[in-house]
């Protein structure tokens, strides 16, 4: 070893000592011919000091140090001046007096200072990643996302999990997005894709009898990248057999909850609550809803029939839906920040945001003269109002009525600064519809994935009524994220064809794309299911971090670009000719 303590460790109990430091020049200090230096390494910092009394040779080539040079030195550990105590050190009680120098590396100037606060733009950071990774933040915030990774492989194999790797050059699997293709050299005209997720392979598993099986994996998704989304994220993917969805949920329940009191030494609320996704939906306007505040969605739509308010009564007389969220004590909430907002509901697909304001035993401005005192009067006692609070209303179809609603909620929550930042709130959404109608393309499509379960009971909706068919699916929510999504699966073949046909899969095409499935679901498949966290947006919450780029080591920018080392970038004409593929230009 090149040293005999790291910079993050000596305190009083060291006085005296002779030690060996390795570390990077932080930051230097000049003061009237001593030379004060804070000593960085990932574990902390000390200050070492040179004195040309002590070592005169060791304090000149001290006076070429610049930030970023990296050092060995050799001192003894001396109790700092009263004055010159750092509370907010470990290492702040000490110093170490050097009396050998020796320079490892030197440092040209780097491109941003390193230190918690710097104010440089993310894509001078994302080319320099390596120097901003110095950083103690980012740093610590990675060595926790492997203290996250650690806890996990613990939890998963006291109960008996075996970590599997599954192939990463594969057949396109049906996850829903878009795949990354690997052109074969073998085989001109054909492409492995990138997993989306393992899903198919820890299904057959199952079917090989691994009955807990799980992988800390990289999964692989072309889709436009948001804050929490990125090309190459990683899942903590588990799959068990001979279990229902009680057993899955407390499992990946019991891992969070072990997760959260490991690194945040956080009691979570446990069992986690649960709500059904219709709830969700009408209640938050969300099928991720953010439970650190309360503000709910209420639904007026039987208020209004027959109303002389056209605009509702049209919508009630289309069988669509009013709903509505209540500001409390709207005195400051102003004219603008509604019509702020009913401008950006439009994005939603909303006409607009209706409002009124209780005062009296009645209601004011916006749409209340339109407003019958009957239907006031039902509004006020309905929505529990109190003087000055305002109603937003939207009305439109289900799904813009709730999902604008929703957008207004979190729109709200932040304006007012409902959010508290130090809760955890967890929610699992439960019974979600099995398809949804894609009228691009004419016909029902799976909300998760093909090979989901729909709920037996509801088997004979099939036919009759597709949209009504409930899953097997449940997803783990945690303060308005989505970091966890599963379900049981569909393990016995005819089950299997009956939803392909649903989905308008005929035979063949089922066949072409996951004949190695449905071959397998033919030998005895057991009874099986299996979750997926995303690894990086649990990293995200735990350490606070804005965006899962600051929790992954070499992350993309929200166009797929890693600006470090270029990628994606042109290959040479040889490497295309054996791959077989000839550039457009
Ligand atoms: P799903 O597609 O819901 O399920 O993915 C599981 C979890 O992975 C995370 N996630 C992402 N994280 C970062 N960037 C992305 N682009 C991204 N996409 C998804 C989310 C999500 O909850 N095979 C199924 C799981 C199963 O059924 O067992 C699957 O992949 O946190
Ligand atoms: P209008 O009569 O079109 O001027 O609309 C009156 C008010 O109702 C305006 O504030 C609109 O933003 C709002 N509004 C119109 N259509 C809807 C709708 N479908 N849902 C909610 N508000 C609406």
């Amino acid at each position: 070893m090149l040293r005999t303590h790291t910079c993050g460790e000596l305190e009083e109990t060291s006085l005296q000592k002779k030690v060996t430091l390795c570390g990077w020049v932080n930051t230097r200090r000049d003061h009237g011919g001593v030379i004060f230096i804070d000593l960085r390494d990932q574990y902390g910092l000390t200050q070492i000091v040179f004195n040309p009394a002590q070592n005169e040779s060791a304090f000149e080539i001290a006076k070429t140090l610049r930030n970023e040079f990296v050092v060995q030195v050799t001192g003894i550990v001396e109790k700092r001046p009263a004055n010159m105590v750092n509370p907010d050190l470990k290492t702040g009680m000490i110093e170490v007096n050097i009396s050998e120098l020796s320079i490892l590396n030197n440092s040209e100037t780097p491109p941003f200072e390193i230190k918690d606060k710097v104010e440089v733009n993310e894509e001078t950071r994302l080319k320099y990643r390596y120097l901003d990774l110095r950083r103690s933040k980012l740093h610590n915030d990675i060595r926790k996302r492997a203290k996250i990774i650690s806890i996990v492989r613990n939890y998963l194999e006291k109960k008996q999990f075996c970590e599997i790797e599954t192939p990463v050059l594969m057949k396109s699997t049906p996850e829903g997005a878009r795949d990354f293709l690997v052109p074969s050299r073998n085989f001109p005209g054909r492409f492995y894709a990138l997993p989306q997720s393992p899903q198919t392979y820890k299904q057959l598993l199952m079917i090989s009898g691994f009955d807990r099986y799980y992988q800390i994996v990289k999964c692989f998704r072309d889709e436009d990248l948001r804050r929490d989304r990125q090309p190459e994220f990683t899942q903590i993917d588990i799959e068990m057999s001979f279990i229902t969805e009680d057993d899955i949920i407390e499992l990946a329940g019991g891992l969070v909850k072990d997760v959260f009191k490991k690194i945040l030494n956080i009691d979570i609320l446990y069992p986690i609550r649960k709500l059904k996704y219709k709830e969700a939906f009408e209640i938050y306007g969300s099928d991720k809803p953010d439970l650190r505040y309360d503000l709910k969605i209420t639904t007026v739509t039987d208020i209004f029939k027959g109303s002389g308010f056209k605009v509702f009564n049209d919508v009630v007389n289309s069988n669509n839906y009013i709903g509505c969220l209540v500001v409390k004590a709207g005195q400051n909430f102003t004219r603008k920040m509604i019509d702020n907002l009913s401008e950006k509901v439009k994005l939603y697909g909303a006409k607009g945001l209706a409002y009124c304001k209780k005062s009296g035993d009645k209601l004011e401005t916006g749409i209340s003269k339109f407003l019958t005192m009957d239907e006031q009067k039902k509004l006020i006692h309905r929505l529990k109002l109190d003087e000055n609070d305002i109603v937003l209303f939207v009305a439109d179809t289900y799904d813009i009525t709730y999902t604008a609603l929703g957008f207004v909620r979190t729109q709200l929550a932040e304006q007012f600064g409902l959010i508290d930042s130090d809760r955890f709130e967890f929610l699992w959404v439960m019974d979600f519809p099995l398809l949804e109608y894609n009228p691009e393309e004419a016909r029902y499509v799976s909300r998760h994935h093909p090979f989901t379960s729909p709920k037996l009971s509801d088997m004979d909706k099939l036919d009759t009524a597709p949209e009504d068919v409930l899953a097997r699916a449940y997803d783990l929510v945690l303060n308005g994220n989505e970091i966890a999504g599963g379900s049981i699966r569909i393990h016995q073949k005819e089950i299997q064809q009956k939803i392909f046909s649903a989905l308008k899969i005929d035979e063949a095409e089922a066949q072409e794309k996951f004949g190695f499935l449905l071959d397998g679901l033919k030998y005895g498949a057991p009874p099986h299911g299996g979750i997926a966290f995303g690894l990086d947006r649990l990293a995200m919450i735990l350490t606070k971090s804005e965006s899962i780029r600051d929790v992954i080591a070499f992350p993309k920018t929200s166009s797929g670009l890693s600006l470090m080392d270029n990628a994606p970038s042109a290959v040479d004409e040889q490497q295309l000719k054996e791959l077989h593929i000839k550039i457009r230009r």
